[in-house]
């Protein structure tokens, strides 16, 4: 019982890290981009990073790529994500 309910809290959890490794590939680790056309991410404000992955994923802001990643997270991934790149985390 108290392993099954808690298995879909370690899938929500491998599946936040696959998706974060994917914003790494572009954004870079630390969210400070090394590619001229992709925007740096590191330190910025937290709500307008989940503002921004929110309008992605509406159709708001569309983009060409960012939709279709943004159509992958949830809103609870959103935060997260926003959380992470905002304090400038990783090496
Ligand atoms: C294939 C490369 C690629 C991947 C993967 C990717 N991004 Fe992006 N991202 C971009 C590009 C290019 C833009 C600029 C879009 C535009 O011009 O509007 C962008 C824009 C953004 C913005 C808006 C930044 C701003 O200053 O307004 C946010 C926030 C963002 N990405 C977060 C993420 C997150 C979080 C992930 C992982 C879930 C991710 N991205 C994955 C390429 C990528």
């Amino acid at each position: 019982m108290l392993i099954c309910a808690s298995v879909p809290a370690f899938a929500q959890q491998a599946d936040y890290q696959n998706l974060l490794n994917m914003c790494k590939a572009c954004h870079g680790e630390t969210g400070e981009s090394q590619f001229s056309s992709i925007p740096s991410l590191k330190y910025q404000n937290a709500d307008y990073l989940s503002a921004q992955l929110a309008a992605f994923k509406s159709g708001q802001r569309p983009d060409k790529t960012m939709s279709k990643v943004a159509a992958l997270l949830s809103e609870k991934d959103m935060q997260q994500m926003a959380k992470y790149f905002s304090e400038g985390k990783g090496k």
